[in-house]
């Protein structure tokens, strides 16, 4: 594991954009696992100023997002499409055709999760996966469990992500009860996972996560067992 403590926000920013821009560089037609909540918001805006400045070809680069909420259309504000969108599909050249999200209005949950799963098998290990974590030690939207779920699932949100995740949402009861979410086996197969935590509500559950007993009752700390992660956070 490699730790990058920095000043502050702008640096953690600019650090995990720069380890995604050289692989864009490198490997035109890369693939990378991506992440909604507020954390990662810098490292897109970074990503984008970098494009806009001729820096980036985002043409063959083929995404996959890491979960979405289970009743919202790709229209809703609070969807995890629609923020993807907002802050990076829209305003590069990707092409819409290699991006991937679980699809919130699917009928079938079931063959949702199974559709999912499906197309990260036929995508294959990517070569970047960008992380957060939530204030219970979530990765994706796997929240504290007694096992660890390999496969994607939709899963009921706990109190805890309600509770974090209603200041985007008017009112609390908006915010939805259940989401998709890839599953651990399938957001561990990647080359270099990324993980970044800002804000002194992550400090101690990174601490945990990073150094504590590897748990599912802390689905965080399942990171410790990869070979290639890059933890961006705060010194201070
Ligand atoms: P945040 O969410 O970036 O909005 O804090 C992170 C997460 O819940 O994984």
């Amino acid at each position: 594991m490699k730790l990058v403590e920095l000043n502050n926000y702008e640096e953690i920013s600019e650090y995990a954009a720069n380890i995604i821009a050289e692989e864009i560089k490198n490997n035109p037609d890369c693939k990378l696992g991506l992440a909604t909540g507020s954390t990662p918001v810098g490292l897109y805006k970074v990503l984008v100023d970098k494009y806009n400045k001729g820096e980036l070809d985002f043409s063959k680069v083929k995404t996959v997002n890491l979960d979405e909420y289970k009743g919202l259309s790709k229209e809703h504000e609070q969807s995890y499409f629609y923020y993807m969108n907002e802050h990076l599909f829209s305003k590069v050249n990707i092409n819409l055709e290699n991006v991937n999200l679980p699809n919130g209005l699917a009928e079938d949950e079931t063959e949702e999760c199974i559709r999912y799963g499906k197309m990260l098998k036929e995508v294959g290990e990517r070569d970047i996966q960008v992380l957060g974590i939530g204030e219970n030690g979530h990765i994706g939207f796997n929240e504290p469990d007694e096992i660890f779920t390999k496969r994607t699932h939709c899963i009921e949100l706990t109190e805890s992500t309600i509770n974090a995740n209603a200041r985007l949402f008017e009112h609390k009861e908006e915010v939805p009860k259940y989401a998709y979410t890839m599953g651990i086996k399938e957001i561990l197969n990647a080359k270099t996972i990324i993980l970044i935590a800002y804000g002194e509500k992550k400090k101690d559950i990174l601490k945990k996560s990073l150094n504590g007993e590897i748990t599912p009752a802390t689905p965080a700390s399942i990171l410790q067992l990869c070979k290639n992660l890059i933890v961006i956070t705060q010194s201070k």
